[in-house]
């Protein structure tokens, strides 16, 4: 086992979310006014009011109750979590990741955003892994081979560190999940695909938003998938030769991308015009038939096409 640090701290941009870890700390401090102390008072209410519901199976009610919950509160993640959890039963992604790792058996696994390490441990020997963040907070041990690179993925594809570290291999199985905007999702899998083989898979995190607030560019809850989500029309609408499913799983979704082509120069050739078609997609677009615009999947282990090694 062995674990190489690469620190090269770089150029970053949070946007917004110290608006939220702002509130947070301000409320943990206990500053924060009299209404908004009694609306947490009453979130965590209906908080409790929602768990009982859901394991009673009165999944209407408890819907409600969580969304009451997160309307009283919108940093209180769990009232969030709650909501995803009935709206997409079965295995979670951290159940999806470990399963894509025993049938895959990927040679290298690449993710970018590695926060924890939660999802980065998930590759096993002989898999060599590689983990792309800014700013990691590793709490775990890898069990596998691991590079941990301490940068914006935008750098680390700009400096040339990755074909430094496959050598004459490739990338067989990736996990984006690092800055939650569209363009910036749109760019690591450009980047991503470039060093794939044909029959390698992406897995792309966030896709499926839970409601409008969690999905603005702006973040302000502590529950936030950005506008991730857009990147699956984009990629249906320019890259047609691509296999696209998202599997329904909580809390937000996984999209799994296969049938690749890494010489493809269709995206890059045309990223502003994409970006500029795309970025301004309203939340109503996905709301409306979410399983038509995702290409939404049942939420079954081994279920899809798509899982298996092709
Ligand atoms: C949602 S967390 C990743 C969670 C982890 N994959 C998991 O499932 O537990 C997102 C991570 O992306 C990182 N991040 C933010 N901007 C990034 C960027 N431009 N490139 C790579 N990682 C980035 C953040 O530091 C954060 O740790």
């Amino acid at each position: 086992m062995s674990f190489n640090e690469v620190v090269s701290i770089t150029s970053q941009n949070f946007p917004s979310m110290f608006s939220a870890v702002f509130r947070r700390l301000r409320a943990l401090l206990g500053q924060a006014g009299p209404s908004e102390e009694a609306a947490k008072t009453r979130a965590l209410e209906h908080l409790a009011r929602a768990s009982q519901l859901e394991a009673r199976g009165d999944l209407a009610d408890a819907e409600a109750a969580y969304r009451t919950a997160f309307a009283l509160d919108p940093l209180l993640v769990e009232a969030h979590a709650g909501l995803a959890g009935i709206r997409w039963p079965g295995p979670d992604y951290l159940q999806w990741l470990p399963h894509l790792h025993a049938v895959r058996r990927p040679a290298v696994y690449l993710e970018i955003g590695v926060s924890t390490g939660r999802t980065l441990r998930f590759a096993q020997p002989p898999t060599r892994a590689i983990g792309v963040d800014p700013s990691p907070a590793i709490d775990c041990e890898f069990i596998a081979e691991t590079d941990l690179i301490r940068e914006t993925s935008d750098d680390f594809f700009r400096n040339g560190r990755l074909p430094e570290l496959l050598g004459d291999r490739r990338v067989d199985l990736a996990f984006i999940d690092g800055l939650h905007l569209f363009e910036q999702v749109l760019r690591d899998f450009i980047n991503v695909e470039a060093n794939c083989l044909p029959q390698s898979m992406i897995v792309l995190h966030d896709t499926i938003p839970l409601d409008e607030q969690t999905q603005n560019r702006v973040c302000t809850t502590r529950f936030y998938t950005g506008d991730v989500w857009k990147i699956v029309p984009c990629l249906k609408h320019y890259r047609p030769d691509l296999h696209i499913e998202t599997v329904a799983t909580a809390p937000t979704g996984l999209t799994i991308v296969t049938n690749l082509d890494p010489g493809s120069r269709v995206l890059s050739e045309r990223h502003d015009e994409a970006v500029a078609a795309f970025i301004g997609l309203p939340y109503a677009e996905v709301a409306a038939d979410p399983a038509r615009v995702l290409n939404i999947v049942p939420n079954t282990l081994g279920g899809g096409a798509n899982q298996a090694p092709s």
